[in-house]
């Protein structure tokens, strides 16, 4: 192996430039070309590469994004582009690849080590919803993030004696809602893989906690979950008095400076990715296992489920009464 390149797809998340770093410094440290390709598979399709170096990724560590650009590319779904993306790899050399990203990209990246291009995923997702992995680059960020937005609404719906149901992201996985649930507080905590009713779990749940004088109240809601969010206000407003307001946090939780956990992270699977290949060793998936780096078969690692703890969401709602 003599160059390898680098690119992040899918949504950015905080710590993709401390992987990116890890991941040019470890390579040019061990002899190896390291380029960078922007924009994620559009930049493989296209040709949008460049060489780095060890002054490349300068004082990127504490910058949210990713300094290589990400998209999402429906040129790389097909057998066109997925060709064209291998072709560039020829062109220029280009031995092995690390991608950072989520699970779609991962999909990617498992084509293209079928095609023969050996690969390396970095879990790079807010969601933290890779199966392999007990954490992503980018959860802990955007849950200190949610922490502080959500410790915002609830001082102003505190002082009005108000409801707050706020939407987080999560388009398929509940664990930013529910640990961020947990760490705010919330009243109650709707996911998408645990089936609610939001009388039950909501308005009753209220209800009760009003009896023993509580006023204020904080709902939160993974983006992911069946039900529209927004007209859950209205309905809790007219069944128990409390006023209600609605407020998706959006992508204000992508971005933002990592934590020191997602910077130490970030390097340390992306240092792992780089051994990896240097040793020749491709189609591999970094990941956390037992808090310790590991890594699996990239093939084994997208056949796999991971199951959000039912006791997590259980003491959810013990607690918050
Ligand atoms: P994430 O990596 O955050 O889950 P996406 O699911 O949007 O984000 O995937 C990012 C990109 O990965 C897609 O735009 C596409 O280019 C590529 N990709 C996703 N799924 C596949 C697949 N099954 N085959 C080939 N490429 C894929
Ligand atoms: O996968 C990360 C994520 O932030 C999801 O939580 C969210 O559903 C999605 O990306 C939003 O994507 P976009 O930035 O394309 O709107």
């Amino acid at each position: 192996m003599n160059t390898i390149a680098v690119l992040t797809s899918g949504g950015d998340a905080p710590g993709m430039n401390a992987a990116i770093r890890a991941i040019v410094r470890s390579g040019i440290e061990k002899g190896l070309r390291v380029m960078g390709v922007r924009r994620g598979y559009n930049g493989l399709i296209h040709g949008d590469i460049f060489e780095m170096t060890l002054r490349s990724v300068s004082n990127i560590i504490e910058r949210g994004g990713t300094i290589l650009y990400t998209a999402r590319c429906p040129e790389f779904m097909t057998e066109e582009g997925q060709q064209k993306a291998l072709n560039t790899c020829k062109y220029l050399g280009i031995d092995g690849l690390v991608v950072i990203g989520g699970d779609g990209s991962f999909r990617g990246a498992k084509v293209l080590s079928e095609k023969g291009l050996p690969t390396v995923g970095v879990p790079g997702t807010i969601d933290n919803d890779i199966a392999c992995s007990e954490l992503t680059i980018g959860y802990d960020t955007a849950m200190n993030t949610i922490v502080e937005m959500v410790d915002r609404l609830r001082d102003t719906s505190e002082s009005h004696d108000r409801c707050s149901v706020i939407e987080v992201m999560g388009r398929r996985a509940g664990y930013l809602a529910l640990n961020g649930g947990i760490a705010v507080g919330a009243t109650s905590v709707l996911i998408p893989e645990i089936p609610f009713d939001l009388k039950k779990d909501v308005i009753d749940r209220m209800r009760r906690t009003q009896r023993t004088g509580k006023k204020n109240f904080v709902i939160v809601a993974a983006e992911g979950i069946n039900d529209p969010i927004e007209p859950m206000a209205a309905t809790i407003q007219e069944e128990t008095g409390v006023e209600a307001r609605y407020t998706n946090l959006g992508h204000v939780q992508r971005g933002g400076s990592p934590t020191a956990k997602d910077r130490v992270l970030g390097s340390k699977m992306g240092y792992h990715a780089v051994e990896l290949l240097a040793n020749d060793i491709g189609n591999r998936v970094v990941a956390v296992h037992d808090g310790k780096i590991v890594d699996y078969d990239i093939f084994e690692a997208l056949e796999m489920h991971k199951t959000i703890s039912e006791a997590e969401y259980k003491l959810a709602y013990d607690i918050s009464i």
